[in-house]
């Protein structure tokens, strides 16, 4: 059976992600900080008839992500699909020249290095997958392309170092396909209600990238299918 792991599997596109791919028939492990939300998730999943495990993993603290790297091995013995999804937007992250380090610091803990810690631990379990794929949840707020507006600095600054992860993980993991995704901007808590796509939009391309995207396309950054400038 397919395995796959999305981090912040708890809610929003992460959720939804975890939901498509448990009705595809992959074998799902719901990762979350939050038990209760995990087990929660996992339930709702398995309800509709899909196969899924709350696995316990804080992307911010290493111990945290190796300890569930252990217990995944305990139950499945490889990863074919990593969604690194987990991410923040902190609440005054409204002005390069304000914002302190510490705003910085946090959110690239999270968005940055957190996905870099998740996909070091789980390395050796998706190398004994035949075709294993990381999906790095990005957003086109990380676009150098085109220059910044001045909209949240130290997401948009996290999500460019994002993307400077997946290329240096898709030159590192030649036999892997390594991309990141931009969802577009999408009605979850972090979009909020005026976001202009559903949350089965925004789960599109993660979902195509998981099972039907070429094995050799790596080392992009894709938004509806297509690869966009970086
Ligand atoms: N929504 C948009 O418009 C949009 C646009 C572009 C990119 N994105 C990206 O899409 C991804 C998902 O966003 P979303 O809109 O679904 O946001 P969301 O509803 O706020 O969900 C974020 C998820 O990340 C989890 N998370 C945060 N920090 C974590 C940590 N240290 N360890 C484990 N889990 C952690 C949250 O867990 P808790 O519930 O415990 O907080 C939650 O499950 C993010 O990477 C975001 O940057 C979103």
């Amino acid at each position: 059976m397919k395995t796959a792991l999305v981090t912040g599997a708890n809610k929003g596109i992460g959720r939804e992600v975890a939901l498509q791919l448990a009705k595809k028939g992959f074998h799902m492990f719901i990762g979350a900080r939050n038990r209760h939300a995990g087990r929660k998730a996992a339930e709702e999943i398995a309800k509709q008839g899909g196969k899924a495990t709350f696995l316990e993993i804080d992307i911010n603290y290493n111990e945290s992500v190796t300890g569930a790297a252990h217990e995944f091995a305990k139950i499945v013995d490889h990863l074919d699909v990593l969604v690194n999804n987990a991410g923040i937007m902190m609440d005054g992250d409204d002005a390069i020249l304000k914002i302190s380090d510490d705003l910085v610091r946090k959110t690239l803990e999270t968005n940055t290095l957190g996905a870099l810690r998740v996909t070091r631990a789980f390395v050796p379990l998706l190398a004994k997958s035949k075709a294993p794929r990381v999906i790095n949840v990005s957003s086109g707020g990380g676009q150098l392309t085109g220059g910044a507006d001045g909209w949240s600095p130290a997401y948009c600054i996290s999500k460019t170092a994002l993307n400077g992860v997946t290329s240096q993980l898709a030159a590192a993991l030649p036999k892997f396909a390594v991309n990141s995704v931009c969802p577009g901007w999408v009605r979850t808590d972090m979009g909020g209600r005026n976001a202009t796509r559903s949350i089965e939009e925004g789960a599109d391309t993660i979902v195509w990238l998981a099972i039907d995207a070429p094995q050799e396309l790596t080392g992009k950054f894709l938004r509806d299918r297509e690869e966009i400038p970086w």
